[in-house]
């Protein structure tokens, strides 16, 4: 596989084999595809439970408190110090991005992220792509090697999944071409069908 800030690269399935979000593991299913150094992961599990990742991040509401879906989640397996730490850092706004330590997580930060509110906060496709732009140039000025993402804005903020992956797959590309310390960027996600789903706009996306 040739490297040297391409964008081109190849997809590499391992363990077909994929389970229930809810059962998560570590690392089962991996769809991986290189650009320049950063490999770029896309998998089925759980966000709070990426034990090989240096920050991950939260799909945060403005106020930085635990809320469901993944802040809950995440504030839950962290502890109430990352709620502490988060407080004076509040409001933030849409397409923002914050860092904390990681308290509880297995991982040492946690990137906050708030995404846009489908057909509310506009233009959703510039907010969303500020969000994953936002946390990969942090990650990148704060020397981490690995990042890993939800996907951000299609729970209860309502983003159609596959525009949001579009967005989402394109920011990282653009952006992985000039990170220089983070070489794993690894979107999480939270069932099979969105893995599908990534899947193709990624082929799509990296296909002519
Ligand atoms: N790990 C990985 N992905 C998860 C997890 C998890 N533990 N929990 C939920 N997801 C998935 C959802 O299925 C969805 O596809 O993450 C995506 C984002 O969902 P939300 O967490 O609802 O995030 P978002 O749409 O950005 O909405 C943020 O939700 O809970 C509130 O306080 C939060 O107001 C904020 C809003």
């Amino acid at each position: 596989m040739q490297h040297g800030g391409s964008h081109r690269g190849s997809r590499v399935a391992t363990n077909a084999r994929l389970r229930s979000p809810r059962r998560p593991s570590p690392i089962e299913s991996v769809i991986e595809h290189r650009i320049g150094n950063v490999t770029l992961q896309l998998t089925v599990g759980d966000i709070t439970n990426q034990l090989d990742i240096d920050a991950v991040v939260n799909a945060a509401n403005a106020e930085l408190r635990p809320g469901g879906g993944v802040a809950g989640a995440i504030h839950r397996a962290a502890g109430p110090g990352l709620a502490e730490e988060c407080a004076p850092l509040a409001p933030i706004a849409p397409g923002e991005c914050v860092i904390t330590a990681g308290y509880g997580l297995p991982n040492p930060h946690v990137i906050h992220c708030l995404g846009p509110v489908y057909g509310s906060d506009e233009p959703a496709d510039k907010l969303l792509s500020n969000c994953y732009r936002g946390a990969l140039e942090l990650a990148d000025h704060k020397q981490l090697s690995s990042i890993a993402f939800p996907a951000i804005s299609t729970g209860a903020f309502g983003y159609p999944a596959a525009e949001a992956a579009g967005v989402a797959l394109r920011t990282i590309s653009e952006v992985a071409t000039r990170l220089e310390k983070v070489t794993v960027v690894r979107m999480v996600l939270y069932s099979q069908g969105d893995l599908e789903i990534h899947t193709e706009v990624l082929d799509e996306l990296h296909t002519d």
